[in-house]
């Protein structure tokens, strides 16, 4: 377990950098992220590297117990290398982001990746033996490389040529028929520009676009971790990745790396437990292991306009969310708000004038309380009997064809996410492609491309004993993304016992439905009219052109069941039928936690430990199991606790 800051020496004299060490040890600090952004420093000039500042940053921290994760620096090429080269990214009009920001780089240009091996190769030479340095972060929030410039253009035909071996293939399979648009030579195949008139691309280029784009990225990445491997074999690496974003496949980025790492700037209403606990959560499950936090908000934060400083107490709760939800470091962006430059009102941990005040304090008392329960949370991880399938695919195929407002992909997560976790049971967020043997209950936004291979394992899954929860839009589209001819949920039909035998995209509009045990709820965004196959029916719609028709249906396929969702309803829906579902899955769950306090486990060897965090700005009444040992808080009485606005209580349960 470790507490580190994001720290840019070269922002600050050199006359400072001890006493900025010194107040870093002194808060319990013993790990920062360095040089992601320093390319200038590291290479003034073409081929000339200069890591004296470097090194003399490094041994100030050290000589103070502190040890760093290196960021290779290519989010920001320095000027002397775009004068030499036009390897500026193209927007989908073509037009190309220039100098003056960041990210002004197409990761495809030859001239950006052999520029990015060699600064990576310098940098990795000269630390690979540095016994300050432990590992690396690849770049900094690395997105698809959805850039449209002519190397983008060519190398996504020789891509496509690839994938499709011949060009009678590739019309086929996108069916470019429609529209007149059957290529007789690859270089006649577009990217997705935009069109002057606004008219969409054939989703099928479209989605093969995102694919590029994102292996592109993934790609680029592989160089460098290449060169970390086969340099400095000892040092972990890692990359900062950004919660929810979606625009490439995580998974994929992931795969290289030894662990996820991500920034925590805590959106929406701050006091609602849901908005960063599902993005841990995700984050999680991306790799299914814990992960670090690699820049934890410290204040306010904002470029041109600024949002609201976090109360007294909540820098510090949201660092304790991070470790609950399985978080092994917290390092906070940044240790002090820069003088200069696009980030000046992006404030750290010090203000500009350096000064140690409240949150110094806030975090040095986090600081203090990890590093004391280090050992007790040493190896912990949670351990859920839930989980909601993540893919990015999917979520692009929504995203090129959204059809209504609410079919959103993480819409749909958020949905049963909130629900499971009001309920009181924890949930990973995964890949189909992990083992799902291990959960007792899965649901499963719109599977909307649905692949034989995918078919098989969730087949596989419910046969074998589990539940599975199907959304509407599930097996609408093949892998190429053309409509398939099965009726819906086409290759998911028997196991579910259902067919859609009409359905009514409602968007905003609403309707209603009956549960079989009488209670009613309102329902939008989708409704599949279902015909019963074999299923039994859940709820019927009361309204409008399917009144009276089957909405939602429980299947019983192997040893386990199906349930087919037809509709999207309000949170109620989900919080009774679901609370159903996961005991009819035997799933154990935390009974009566306030919906502004986040409860989670992490355990080892049959030793469990409990976070209970008061997101809200009062106080409130906790159920705790009896025989606790409290690590951290005050005890339990009468099998409750009263957890002051924003406090923590950490307990251990044998
Ligand atoms: C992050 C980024 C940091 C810094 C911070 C504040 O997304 O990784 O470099 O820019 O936001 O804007």
């Amino acid at each position: 377990m470790r507490v580190g800051v994001d720290y840019y020496p070269e922002h600050w004299e050199e006359s400072r950098w001890q006493i900025d060490a010194r107040l870093m040890r002194e808060a319990g600090i013993s790990v920062v992220r360095l040089a992601e952004f320093s390319w200038c420093k590291m290479e003034p000039e073409e081929g000339k590297y200069d890591f004296g500042w470097l090194d003399r940053a490094l041994e100030v921290l050290y000589k103070e117990g502190i040890q760093a994760v290196l960021g290779t620096p290519t989010a920001t090429p320095p000027a002397w290398l775009h004068q030499r080269y036009d390897i500026y990214p193209r927007d989908a009009r073509r037009y190309p982001l220039g100098f003056g920001t960041r990210l002004q780089r197409c990761l495809n240009h030859p001239v950006m990746r052999r520029y990015s091996r060699l600064i990576t190769e310098a940098m990795v030479s000269h630390y690979a033996n540095h016994p300050a340095v432990i590992g690396w972060q690849t770049d900094n929030e690395f997105e698809a490389n959805l850039c449209y410039c002519d190397v983008c253009a060519d190398l996504f035909r020789q891509w496509l040529q690839r994938k499709y071996g011949s060009l009678e293939a590739l019309n086929k399979a996108w069916g470019t028929v429609f529209w007149s648009q059957e290529y007789s030579s690859w270089s006649q195949i577009p990217l997705p520009w935009v069109a002057r008139c606004g008219q969409s691309h054939n989703p099928s280029l479209w989605l093969d676009y995102r694919r590029f784009a994102s292996e592109s990225t993934v790609s680029f990445q592989r160089e460098q971790v290449e060169i970390i491997r086969r340099l400095a074999p000892h040092h972990f690496i890692t990359h900062n990745f950004m919660g929810l974003h979606d625009s490439m496949d995580y998974f994929a980025l992931a795969e290289d790396l030894d662990f996820v790492s991500w920034d925590n700037y805590p959106k929406g209403n701050w006091e609602e437990a849901g908005h960063a606990a599902l993005a841990h959560d995700v984050m999680r499950g991306i790799k299914g292991k814990n992960f670090w936090v690699m820049e934890e908000q410290s204040g306010i934060t904002g470029w041109e306009h600024v949002g609201r400083r976090p109360a007294p107490g909540q820098i510090r709760a949201w660092a304790w969310q991070a470790v609950a939800h399985g978080a092994d470091a917290v390092v906070f962006f940044r240790w002090r708000s820069c003088l200069y430059g696009t980030e000046q009102y992006w404030h750290g941990i010090l203000n500009h004038d350096g000064v140690p005040r409240r949150r110094y304090r806030e975090v040095s008392r986090f600081g203090e309380e990890m590093n004391r329960l280090s050992a007790e949370l040493d190896g912990t991880t949670p351990n859920h009997q839930v989980a909601i399938l993540n893919s990015y695919e999917q979520n692009w195929a929504l995203q090129i064809q959204p059809q209504v407002n609410g079919l959103r992909w993480w819409d749909q997560v958020r949905r049963y996410y909130h629900s499971f976790r009001r309920l009181g049971a924890g949930v990973d967020i995964v890949s189909i492609e992990t083992d799902l043997k291990r959960y007792r209950l899965i649901a499963v936004p719109s599977w909307y491309i649905l692949t034989e291979r995918d078919t098989h394992r969730l087949t596989d899954y419910v046969r074998e004993g589990g539940i599975l929860i199907l959304s509407p839009r599930t097996g609408v589209k093949d892998e190429r993304n053309v409509c398939r001819t099965e009726p819906l949920p086409s290759l998911l039909r028997e196991a579910a016992g259902v067919e859609v035998d009409d359905y009514d995209p409602l968007g905003d509009a609403q309707n209603r439905i009956r549960l079989s045990t009488g209670e009613e709820f309102t329902v939008s965004v989708w409704a599949d009219a279902l015909l019963l196959k074999g299923a039994e029916e859940v709820a019927v719609y009361t309204h409008s052109i399917f009144a009276g028709e089957p909405a939602i249906a429980r299947h019983r396929y192997g040893k386990g069941v199906v349930y087919t969702f037809g509709t999207y309803g309000e949170p109620a829906l989900y919080n009774t039928l679901l609370g159903r579902i996961l005991d009819e899955a035997r799933v154990e769950r935390l009974a009566g936690i306030p919906a502004d306090v986040d409860a989670c486990w992490r355990e080892k060897d049959g030793t469990r430990i409990l976070f209970l965090i008061n997101l809200s700005g009062e106080e409130r009444a906790v159920p705790v199991p009896s025989e606790v040992t409290p690590l951290l808080g005050a005890p339990p009485q009468q099998g409750a606790v009263n957890l002051p606005p924003y406090e923590v209580g950490i307990y251990r349960v044998r």
